[in-house]
């Protein structure tokens, strides 16, 4: 071929290819770091207190301010104005958005929706084409108001909790649509946070009818095992199924393989999904202090940390600062660690875990990894590893090795 068929040939092909403005190009992208910054956590006491000034905007190409609700009137409930837009309190919309002063390529997103949220006005909104609407243009408002850069929904989950399990997977296919007819004219990136779990894909997504209109997919691969659904011990976050899984049903498939895999098997563009990591581990409290391995029976959720204050819940700060000198067990199959003290068992993730799990959305390659969340990294560096160990430790994962 000659430079002007060469030309010809690679300038069509860039022509045909032209994203609208606000899309990310699949093909040139570096790897994303999606941080959720979650804006309550200002209420933590002593060193679990947190707020935008303890962001480390190096660390992410993407931060999604978690979160505002939403009202049956398709209207945007701002949950604490106190912390989000109230000047004389944390004024989190305009303090996270001037992070862009400092990191130019960071996208800061507004990220609606969340556990709290549960799932029923969601399910009535969507199935409205009015209010679909309504809503469309009532974030294309804010985020201008604000100056995000994007807008990320957080349903959990369409056909559960509350939700409508008949409708709701093609009303929020239709939802997004309108949010991108909306939003992307206007070069605004739209994102949502999904299930990781494969007995709820099928029944909540339509996973080619959103990846198509959605420029990134923060899966939630997490929260496979917990005090709140389960009484035996089981990790938040197994990257494989351990040996023991195999005898125990479907919990072979609860895991960040199979849900990954299980997105991109059924029609998920792998460069679209992020692998979402956690900074909270998963406790239970053993019923028998001599038996912690995994399956092994639990009475509940372990005790609350000081920080987090959450029954089965402890920070990765809260484990580095007050259970360093447990006992630690790296699970080999699993790839992931956890500690025992007591008739107290904690699952969470370290560097080693997360140098697995960025390895495999490499292999994979996913367009990156989404972490939950910033607020229970060591960002104050109290146990001396250094600043936000997991996310240095996903960042060095994802850029050294891609
Ligand atoms: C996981 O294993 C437990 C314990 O055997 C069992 O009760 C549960 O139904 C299994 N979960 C799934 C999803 O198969
Ligand atoms: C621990 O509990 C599991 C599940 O009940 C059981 O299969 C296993 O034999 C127990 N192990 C020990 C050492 O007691």
């Amino acid at each position: 071929m000659n430079k002007v068929l060469i030309c010809l040939y690679i300038c069509t092909i860039s022509f045909v290819n032209a994203k609208p403005q606000g899309s990310i190009d699949l093909e040139t992208q570096q790897k994303n770091i999606v941080c959720y910054f979650a804006s309550w956590t200002v209420y933590r006491t002593g060193k679990g207190t947190f707020n935008v000034n303890n962001i480390d905007s190096s660390l992410c190409t993407h931060i999604n301010f978690a979160f505002v609700g939403l009202n049956a009137d398709a209207t945007i409930h701002v949950l604490d104005p106190w912390e989000s837009s109230d000047p004389s309190g944390f004024n989190g919309f305009k303090n996270i958005v001037a992070l862009k002063k400092n990191n130019p390529n960071l996208k800061v997103l507004l990220s609606m929706g969340g556990w709290n949220e549960g799932s029923a006005i969601y399910s009535d909104v969507a199935s409205d084409p009015v209010r679909r609407r309504k809503l469309a243009e009532n974030v294309l408002q804010f985020l201008q108001q604000w100056g995000f850069d994007g807008f990320d929904i957080d349903w959990e989950y369409p056909g559960y909790r509350g939700g409508n399990i008949i409708i709701d997977r093609d009303d929020f296919t239709e939802l997004l649509r309108d949010l991108s007819s909306t939003l992307k004219p206007n070069g605004y990136l739209l994102t949502a946070a999904v299930s990781g779990s494969v007995d709820k894909i099928d029944t909540a997504y339509d996973v080619k009818g959103i990846n198509e209109i959605l420029d990134m997919i923060n899966v939630m691969v997490y929260d496979y095992h917990g005090q709140d659904y389960e009484m035996f011990v089981g990790h938040v976050s197994p990257l494989y199924a351990s040996s023991l899984d195999l005898q125990h049903d479907k919990n072979a498939t609860s895991n960040v393989k199979s849900g990954m895999e299980y997105w991109i098997s059924h029609g998920g563009v792998a460069a679209k999904l992020n692998l979402g990591i956690v900074t909270y581990g998963r406790t239970f409290t053993l019923a028998d202090p001599t038996n912690y391995s995994l399956y092994a029976p639990t009475v509940g959720g372990g005790l609350v940390g000081p920080y987090t204050q959450q029954i089965g819940i402890l920070g990765y700060n809260e484990i580095c600062e007050y259970h360093l000198r447990t006992n630690y067990y790296w699970d080999d199959e699993q790839k992931v660690p956890h500690r025992v003290w007591g008739n107290q068992w904690v699952g969470f993730e370290d560097k080693r875990s997360i140098e697995f799990k960025t390895k495999f959305a490499i292999d994979h390659q996913l367009g990156g990894v989404m972490v939950w969340s910033l607020d229970t990294d060591d960002f104050r560096n109290t146990c001396r590893g250094g600043a936000y160990p997991l996310l240095n430790a996903v960042k060095k994962g994802l850029y050294a090795l891609s």
